[in-house]
């Protein structure tokens, strides 16, 4: 009896197989699937800041998380944005330089924006394609996180623009300013980007100039979309007008007026639809200040946030597509029968995301047993909650 699971990487022990490739921040391969750790791997793996990967360990190898978009396509896509992005901020360098308002992009600029069109079409079949948005959010470490991250926006963009209906062009339009969102942050230093601790008043201040900088970048980049610096620009604005830099609004609705289409105080729908994905996946990545919050936690957080920061009606379309318990990741069952077992989610329809299969494999004393599933849309009185992993004892339980 096997399955594949995500463990934290403080937990790894050298002889577990890898499930899951592990890319570097040139979508070049670290570590593929299917090798087995070593001490020394585990101690790059922590070197360059992943928090957990996902392995084999015997337990329940044959459970495989699910990938919206193939690692193949992802994996060319994150080494476009480290050569689009290394152009600019190269572009950008020699621009101040030289004392110029433009920005003196190179020639093979043209072939590489024609190539990441190219990736985004693929991006766009294989969400197309997917049921779920499942597997969503990948591991990432400190060096590759503004490209992986870009590159699972887009995901999840795609795939809410596709649940409201929108056409090619516009999901092409989303992809394309997903990734090119957080650009102004070229010119933020690596050290505040990675900064373990809480930042200081300064150096929030600098991290807020992203959205401006990223305006004023996309602006002078020779192409011919309107969308992607308008995208840059809004994209930490709310709701409620409490946002920034401009403190713009919203109405919590989809449709919108004539007047609203137009007025210049409002946050466009591509941004909102742009905020739901760019949160959601922040939430549940791991950053150097805190790891990442379990998918039920990040939904949790999710449901707060709609109103007041992100759009309502667009969060609760977004929360039927992902996952409250993806396929992989370590479960307790909080009530009803079987209670204090864990195990792993094994399968996940998509009519109800928050009702998985569970394959137990731990009774409440942290024994093994062995291994039974059971279906929450048939056993109605269970309820799970994430859980850190499958033996390291619980605090109290509620
Ligand atoms: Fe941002
Ligand atoms: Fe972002």
């Amino acid at each position: 009896m096997k399955v594949m699971r995500r463990i934290p990487v403080t937990a790894l022990e050298p002889g577990l197989v890898l499930a899951k490739t592990i890319f570097g921040d040139r979508g070049e391969v670290l570590l593929a699937k299917g090798a087995t750790l070593t001490q020394g791997s585990i101690r790059a793996l922590r070197r360059r800041g992943f928090r957990a990967v996902y392995v084999r360990d015997g337990l329940a190898d044959d459970i495989e998380p699910i990938d919206v978009v193939s690692e193949h396509v992802r994996a060319i896509a994150v080494k476009r944005m480290h050569d689009l992005f290394a152009m600019v901020q190269h572009a950008a360098r020699t621009s101040a330089e030289k004392g110029k308002q433009d920005l003196l992009l190179p020639a093979k600029w043209e072939k590489l924006w024609e190539r990441l069109y190219r990736d985004i079409e693929n991006i766009i079949d294989d969400v197309m394609e997917a049921e779920t948005l499942d597997g969503l959010v990948t591991l990432k470490s400190h060096d590759n996180y503004t490209f992986t991250h870009s590159i699972d926006v887009a995901i999840g963009a795609i795939g809410l623009g596709k649940v409201i209906g929108l056409d090619r062009w516009d999901l092409h339009q989303l992809a394309l300013s997903s990734l090119l969102h957080d650009i102004g942050k070229i010119y933020v230093q690596q050290e505040i980007l990675n900064k373990p601790g809480p930042l200081t008043v300064d150096e929030w201040e600098i991290i807020k100039k992203h959205p401006e900088w990223g305006y004023e970048t996309i602006r002078k980049m020779p192409i011919e979309e309107i969308f992607p610096k308008h995208v840059a620009l809004q994209h930490h604005e709310r709701q409620d007008g409490s946002g920034y830099p401009r403190g713009l609004k919203g109405s919590n609705k989809i449709a919108r007026s004539l007047w609203e289409r137009f007025s210049p105080d409002r946050i466009l729908l591509v941004t909102e639809i742009i905020q739901v994905a760019d949160v959601y996946c922040a939430l549940s990545s791991d950053r150097p200040h805190r790891p990442a919050y379990p998918p039920d936690q990040a939904v949790a957080q999710m449901r707060e946030m709609a109103g007041p920061h992100l759009n309502r009606e667009l969060v609760t379309l977004f929360l039927r597509l992902v996952p409250t318990f993806p396929v992989g990741i370590t479960v307790r069952v909080r009530e009803g029968k079987w209670r204090g077992y864990r195990g792993v989610v094994s399968k996940v329809s998509p009519l109800a995301p928050d009702r998985p299969v569970v394959r137990i494999l731990v009774d409440p004393q942290g024994e093994f047993v062995s291994p039974f599933e059971i279906d929450l849309q048939k056993e109605k009185e269970i309820q799970i909650a994430s859980v850190f992993d499958l033996t390291t004892p619980l605090p109290d339980e509620e």
